[in-house]
């Protein structure tokens, strides 16, 4: 039977959100460009307030799923997280988040990093996972990116399946 929360929460359409932040000192490397471990903690952040304002659940980050870091990031620039939720599950949701970073002089923007974060919402305590509102699909590029979304959590169904199989 479906859950009762289903029908209340009617499809939505998902924002683009946007964080903005700068790079300090203590967030870089040897090298003055800032560090990996920095960069998923501000997409973690900014996934969460997406699916958060998505769904207006409370939510708990499953997993992070392919993420590139193609450019680097100097210390001092400006950098701003663009996600959007691209894929709803029955409890889950996949957000991708674009990591745009510019000279905070120069305002050239480049796209760094782009990342894919599962996020479940969650009950209380001991309760199961609760259904997520449906997505509306606006438009191609809308289309194009549920179908990556669908891909990762099919993704995430399969090496959940082998991980159980491999418990026995
Ligand atoms: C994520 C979590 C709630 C899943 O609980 P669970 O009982 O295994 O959930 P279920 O098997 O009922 O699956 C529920 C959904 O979660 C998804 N899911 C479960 N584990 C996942 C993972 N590792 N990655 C991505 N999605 C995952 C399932 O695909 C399913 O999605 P669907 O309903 O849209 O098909 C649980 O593993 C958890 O609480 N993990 C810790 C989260 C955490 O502490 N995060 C860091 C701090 S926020």
């Amino acid at each position: 039977m479906e859950h009762p929360l289903l029908d209340e929460r009617p499809a939505r359409v998902a924002a683009e959100e946007r964080m903005a932040d700068i790079v300090l000192p203590n967030q870089t490397n040897g090298f003055g460009t800032m560090f990996g471990g920095d960069v998923m903690a501000m997409m973690d952040k900014a996934a969460a307030i997406a699916a958060l304002r998505f769904c207006r659940q409370p939510v708990v980050t499953a997993s992070s799923e392919r993420t590139d870091f193609r450019i680097p990031i100097s210390q001092g620039e400006i950098i701003e997280a663009l996600a959007r939720v691209i894929y709803v599950g029955k409890t889950s949701i996949v957000v991708r988040i674009h990591l745009y970073a510019e000279h905070p002089l120069l305002g050239d923007r480049r796209l760094c990093t782009t990342g894919y974060f599962s996020m479940v919402a969650v009950g209380a305590g001991e309760e199961p996972p609760l259904p997520v509102p449906g997505l509306l699909l606006e438009d191609d590029e809308a289309r194009q990116e549920w179908r990556v979304g669908e891909e990762i959590h099919q993704g995430v169904v399969i090496r959940r399946r082998q991980q159980k199989a491999s418990q026995f």
